[in-house]
């Protein structure tokens, strides 16, 4: 390539991604996420406690967990929290099974759907979540729900 053409090919993309930074600076910065709306990592974490503690306190649903080691439970709520997190578009990855295969053998109900994701309500509640978050995060809770409830 001779030296004139190579100085218009460099001049061509200078003025490209120019034109391109123009744009994208035109537009801003991305909306935050769920997840930073929500207050980030530490939040969940909280959160996924809280609502742990709720399902565990609860005669419906506390069966469901008998039997199981702490080491267990340890990795369910770090998979929840996880789950959670990368659900809202924070920086995590879901290693866990998928929903429908964690929760086959269960007959879960409707009823029992109600009450599990009624403790996720009061735990929102407990943490004050404005109503925007709390609708965005029940449609993520709610998308899970086919998966989940295998018995009517
Ligand atoms: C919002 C709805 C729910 C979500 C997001 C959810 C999520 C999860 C996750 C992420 C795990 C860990 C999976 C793994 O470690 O691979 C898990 C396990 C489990 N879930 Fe759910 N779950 C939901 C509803 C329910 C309900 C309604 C019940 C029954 C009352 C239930 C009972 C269990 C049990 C017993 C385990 C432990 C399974 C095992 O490791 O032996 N879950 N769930």
């Amino acid at each position: 390539m001779s030296t004139k053409l190579i100085r218009r090919v460099s001049l061509a993309a200078v003025v490209l991604l120019s034109a391109a930074c123009a744009s994208v600076q035109s537009k801003g910065a991305p909306p935050p996420s769920l997840y930073a709306r929500l207050g980030g990592y530490e939040a969940l974490a909280a959160v996924t406690d809280d609502i742990l503690a709720r399902e565990l306190k609860d005669s419906v649903i506390a069966p469901f967990f008998k039997g199981l080691e702490p080491a267990d439970m340890q990795r369910i709520r770090q998979h929840l929290l996880d789950q959670l997190c990368a659900a809202t578009g924070g920086p995590c990855f879901y290693p866990g099974k998928p929903m429908k295969a964690v929760h086959a053998e269960m007959e879960i109900t409707t009823d029992i759907w109600n009450t599990f994701t009624r403790h996720i309500a009061e735990t929102l509640d407990a943490f004050k979540v404005p109503d925007r978050e709390r609708n965005e995060l029940a449609a993520i809770v709610n998308s899970m729900k086919a998966d989940i409830v295998t018995k009517p």
